[in-house]
């Protein structure tokens, strides 16, 4: 994945795509807004603080899955898939309970696993952004399936390229952009995977102007999995940490990824993908009214603006007794700005917990 770094947008202007602006309307085509899968009758949901218990339990046995799998392909054996819809059942319904989870939990793991747990947090995320765009629970799995498997192929790219810390030349990277066919070969001989599995480890990194590879597909000749896939690999790949590059901030990337949505993605899907993560997504440092910095950790439903928010610092970024805090509930509190916790050598995910 090499999307090329647009100039970041600010928080106020990634804000804006939560609007269909009249740009947008003329640059891509109009499509009907989807509809939520209601929340099943035997699913309650609950607070992020309950659910994150959880989500750590699963993500941890994922992260296991996905070592195995990529072991078993290095080896060239076969590997056991039968493990992977159980695993995304349970994303599945993690996200039901609570969307902010399991989205939290995918940024906690550190950046040297960072092959496996890209794997998992594409699952999870395309999960999210599958519900966003109105998938029956059987689609889900596909597609959460499908984000477990989309780098397949990267077991096949030496590990000298693979764990490179810095800039790949022009002969490595073409090694690189190979991964997709090997993935769609290595799925092929396994037999039995579905369609969607196979398209989405071969064209997660088309483009929708035909500017992407392996085969520069262009529009509708991407599969839906693919296209969707596109999408939650570039947002995990740009807010992960890596050996040679510190994370971006959530609401950045969505900003810059706002910015490539004509050419890069499929009308609107980078829309509701802002939607699903909300403005400010969790995880994101900010800077209150009040001078004091914190971490958001939870969304309001129908409240966007106002988010739960973990206060931490002081304004002179001192750290206080942490207190959390309903920006839906207070007048005065909002967010002021959203600080690249990086610059101040702050962990963000430290304060979820
Ligand atoms: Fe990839």
């Amino acid at each position: 994945m090499t999307p090329e770094y647009g100039k970041a947008m600010t928080a106020e202007e990634a804000r804006q795509a939560m609007v269909k602006d009249p740009e947008v309307i003329r640059e891509t085509t109009p499509v009907e807004l989807p509809v939520e899968l209601p929340l099943p009758a035997d699913i309650k949901q609950v607070p992020i603080r309950v659910e994150l218990r959880e989500a750590a339990t699963l993500y941890g046995e994922a992260v296991n899955y996905a070592h195995e799998f990529m072991k078993d392909v290095r080896e060239g054996k076969p590997f056991d898939f039968n493990d992977a819809a159980p695993l995304v059942n349970g994303f599945i319904d993690s996200v039901f309970r609570n969307d902010s989870a399991a989205a939290a939990i995918s940024k906690l793991r550190s950046f040297d696993e960072y092959t496996y747990t890209h794997c998992i947090n594409v699952s999870i995320l395309a999960v999210i952004l599958g519900r966003k765009l109105g998938y029956s629970r059987s689609q889900l799995e596909l597609v959460g399936i499908a984000g477990m498997f989309h780098d397949l192929g990267k077991a096949a790219i030496p590990g000298c390229i693979l764990n490179k810390p810095g800039k790949l030349s022009e002969q490595e990277m073409n090694i690189m952009r190979t991964h997709p066919l090997h993935g769609y070969r290595i799925l092929k001989e396994q037999k039995g995977i579905p369609e969607a599995v196979l398209r989405g480890a071969l064209e997660h990194h088309e483009k929708h102007d035909g500017s992407g590879y392996p085969r520069g597909l262009e529009g509708d000749e991407i599969s839906d999995t693919a296209r969707l896939l596109a999408v939650v690999d570039v947002y995990d790949a740009l807010t992960s940490k890596r050996v040679y590059k510190a994370p971006l901030p959530p609401g950045q990337v969505l900003g810059m990824m706002y910015q490539w949505r004509v050419t890069d993605y499929h009308p609107n899907i980078v829309e509701q993908f802002i939607k699903s993560m909300g403005v400010y997504p969790v995880g994101s440092f900010v800077r209150l009214t009040s001078g004091e910095y914190g971490v958001v950790l939870d969304h309001c439903p129908g409240n966007p603006l106002n988010p739960s928010v973990r206060v931490a610092f002081d304004s002179r970024m001192r750290a206080i007794t942490m207190r959390t805090v309903e920006l839906s509930r207070s007048e005065k509190l909002q967010v002021a700005d959203v600080i690249n916790p990086d610059e101040y050598g702050i962990d963000v995910f430290t304060l979820i917990h």
